[in-house]
């Protein structure tokens, strides 16, 4: 088919878009559309090109990879070029894949060596004699930028090479990035400094790569992770095996991910991609997708490139965390505490593995400062488990924009102030109880699992509940019957049977769960559960003065004023009494100073050999002591197993005492973790 005008129109149409998003990504670090908007775009530009010969040009955006290098370094050529991997999105593209290979080298099952693929920045390092001469970025593939004096500030980038084995000329290639952590850190001191954020990882480490001020690349902490060699003169014997290859860079003491590995066959490919994906979200670095490589060199050079990728490796893509679409209007959501949450209702978007209808939008000064408005098409972010949230609009001058959003000074929900103090970020309904969302939630926090555990308790039939002044505190909840239940929407008689049960089952307790279940501020699980040891039972603990509150460990003067100020407020001191009436819970010795690890508080880091740490934390309850979440001048003990990472450092740094598992069954006076173990499973 000929190319027609409207065809053209569109291939330069796209071609336009393309630049100006290489032009925000590569040179401004300031992307204005997720990446899967810019693969869609340039999947659509490659197909038409594909399709009508006559259009393809060579300043077309499918020619070059990257952006051209900025003037301020100098041009770094690679000898041997830096090329891109092909995509695989499905299952059935890794089996064509898989297949390819087969077919290729006549093997009957292929050995993949397989590893992560970093959302980070191509590098290339090469040493000469051991030591490193050049960094240089990936550039345009045949010709990166100069960035040896940035390169040289990233800690985990080695200088020098350990003498023995070292070829001549050695360039070692892999993916500089930034950890979430360091992340957090960089856009937390921008906050603080009314500074532009940086829309992801990616970028920030990008932005850090390409700092004329190599002070600068140092105070942004890059990480840096080894995926392969560019030119090497000879290599030692033996080096046969991509797999091989990164075992020799890991004892040159280059960083090589710890979730490498070597899979067999399309099943193991599958198996991998699917267990990786299920740590995605806690990996310390974002990652795209992963990448199988197959792993007998000499199976690599059989197979060989097309065009600039090679036919020996593929990444398989993870769906994107980052996606587009339109604010259909803006919420006001009123939580437990009060605190007013703006929420995005969007067009329906399939991001991060799910529709998201919601996004939210934190606080005033974050839609503030993303200026959000009804109408405006957005970027949204769905990571992991992580609730949804609007990253930035996508500009687009010819849209309409409503009105700059602002959060009401009345609670939306009560008709109450809604005040924001000094120094908060949040603005608080001020009605309390009183405010029926404050109540509504408030009810469901006290039945959820790890409070009360009313199972069926959700929100739609709080909604219900609440809306029909049927409960107004928990304790109204316990005056419940079929009869009344059976007055509300999609209440059959089974459903109301199994509430009631489960109210029932509710009222045999423990003072823990219940002083959770409060929801006083500042009072989470682990607090509750260290309040409950201290005192034993309700009635000290509500009568226990700061000083006394004080004396928990880890209660320090906020949270000990919040629970002054929860039990000193008349209503509910009401709720409670009224709970008293139908829930009770063994009443405990409070712990006494004669139990042997009273007082003590332990940290738990890295896996220890024969204990689980729900195990361990058990153990160290059992005699009175404390298990703490962090390391701080008020650890005692600090058990330490395999791994730990940097609550040990933290610990050293301190000069608290450090101890391993044998050291704390000791002191526990059990020395047998098998025997232990036993006796918990009786
Ligand atoms: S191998 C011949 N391994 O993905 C291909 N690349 O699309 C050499 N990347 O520019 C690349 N993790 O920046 C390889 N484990 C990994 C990777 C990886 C991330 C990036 C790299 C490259 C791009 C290719």
């Amino acid at each position: 088919m000929a190319l027609d005008a409207a065809t053209q129109a569109e291939i330069d149409s796209l071609r336009r878009s393309l630049e100006h998003h290489n032009y925000c990504y590569h040179v401004l670090d300031a992307p204005e559309v997720p990446d899967a908007e810019y693969d869609r775009l340039f999947q659509r530009l490659q197909a038409l090109e594909a399709q009508y010969p006559e259009a393809v040009s060579p300043d077309s955006p499918t020619w070059r990879v990257g952006a051209a290098p900025s003037e301020a370094f100098s041009p770094a050529p690679h000898a041997v070029p830096m090329l891109s991997l092909n995509n695989a999105f499905t299952d059935e593209d890794v089996e064509a894949f898989d297949r390819r290979v087969r077919e290729a080298t006549g093997a009957d099952i292929v050995a993949y060596a397989v590893e992560p693929k970093f959302d980070g920045l191509a590098v290339s390092l090469t040493y000469e004699a051991g030591v490193l001469v050049r960094g240089a970025t990936r550039g345009d593939g045949s010709t990166g930028e100069d960035v040896t004096a940035n390169l040289r500030t990233v800690r985990s980038i080695p200088l020098r090479l350990p003498a023995a084995g070292v070829p001549p000329v050695l360039e070692v290639r892999g993916e500089v990035l930034m950890t979430r952590r360091e992340f957090e850190r960089l856009n937390a001191g921008q906050r603080l400094r009314d500074e532009r954020l940086f829309a992801n990882p990616r970028n920030a480490a990008a932005g850090a790569l390409r700092q004329l001020d190599p002070r600068v690349t140092a105070d942004r902490r890059l990480s840096f992770f080894a995926y392969g060699i560019g030119d090497a003169t000879v290599l030692p014997e033996g080096l046969d095996r991509h797999s091989a290859i990164m075992d020799w860079l890991a004892r040159l003491r280059f960083p090589v991910s710890p979730e490498r590995a070597v899979a067999t066959g399309l099943a193991g490919l599958l198996d991998y991609y699917r267990g990786v994906g299920a740590r995605r979200g806690s990996l310390p670095y974002e990652i795209d997708g992963v990448v199988y490589k197959v792993d007998e060199l000499r199976k690599q050079e059989q197979l060989g490139f097309v065009s600039r990728a090679p036919r020996f490796a593929i990444a398989h893509k993870y769906p994107p965390e980052e996606e587009m679409t339109e604010v259909l209007g803006i919420e006001v959501q009123v939580g437990r505490t009060g605190a007013l949450t703006p929420v995005a209702r969007l067009h329906p978007v399939f991001v991060g593995g799910v529709t998201v209808t919601n996004a939210t939008l934190h606080n005033e000064d974050e839609v503030r400062r993303k200026d959000v408005r009804v109408g405006d098409t957005v970027v949204v972010r769905r990571a992991g488990d992580v609730i949804p949230e609007v990253l930035r609009v996508v500009p687009d001058a010819a849209r309409a924009r409503g009105p700059v959003f602002e959060l009401p000074e009345r609670c939306p929900v009560c008709g109450s102030a809604a005040i924001r103090e000094e120094g908060e970020a949040v603005r608080r309904c001020v009605g309390g109880l009183f405010c029926q969302a404050q109540r509504k939630q408030a009810l469901l926090h006290f039945a959820s699992r790890r409070a009360m555990d009313i199972e069926g308790l959700g929100e739609r039939l709080v909604d219900q509940l609440v809306d029909r002044e049927m409960v107004r505190t928990p304790a109204d909840l316990y005056a419940l019957d079929a009869a009344r239940l059976s007055r509300l929407d999609r209440m059959g008689e089974r459903s109301a049977a199994n509430l009631l049960a489960a109210i029932q089952q509710s009222r045999n307790t423990t003072l823990a769960r219940f002083v959770f279940a409060l929801g006083i501020r500042n009072v989470g699980e682990a607090t509750a559960r260290d309040l409950a040891r201290h005192f034993g039972d309700l009635a000290p603990l509500r009568a226990a003065g700061l000083e006394q509150l004080m004396a928990v460990p880890d209660v320090g003067p906020v949270v000990a004023q919040s629970i002054l100020d929860f039990f000193s407020q008349p209503h509910n001191g009401e709720v409670i009494d009224a709970l008293r009436q139908h829930v009770s819970w063994p009443v405990e010795a409070p712990v006494a100073a004669a139990a042997p690890l009273a007082g003590l508080t332990f940290v738990l880091t890295g896996t220890l050999p024969g204990l689980s740490r729900d195990q361990a934390r058990a153990m160290i309850e059992a005699q009175g002591g404390k298990v703490a979440g962090s390391v701080s001048a008020r650890t005692h003990f600090v058990v330490a197993g395999a791994e730990a990472g940097s609550k040990l450092e933290k610990a050293r740094s301190l000069g608290l005492k450090i101890i391993d598992e044998g050291a704390l069954l000791q002191m526990l006076g059990t020395d047998d973790p098998d025997r232990q173990h036993d006796r918990e499973n009786a």
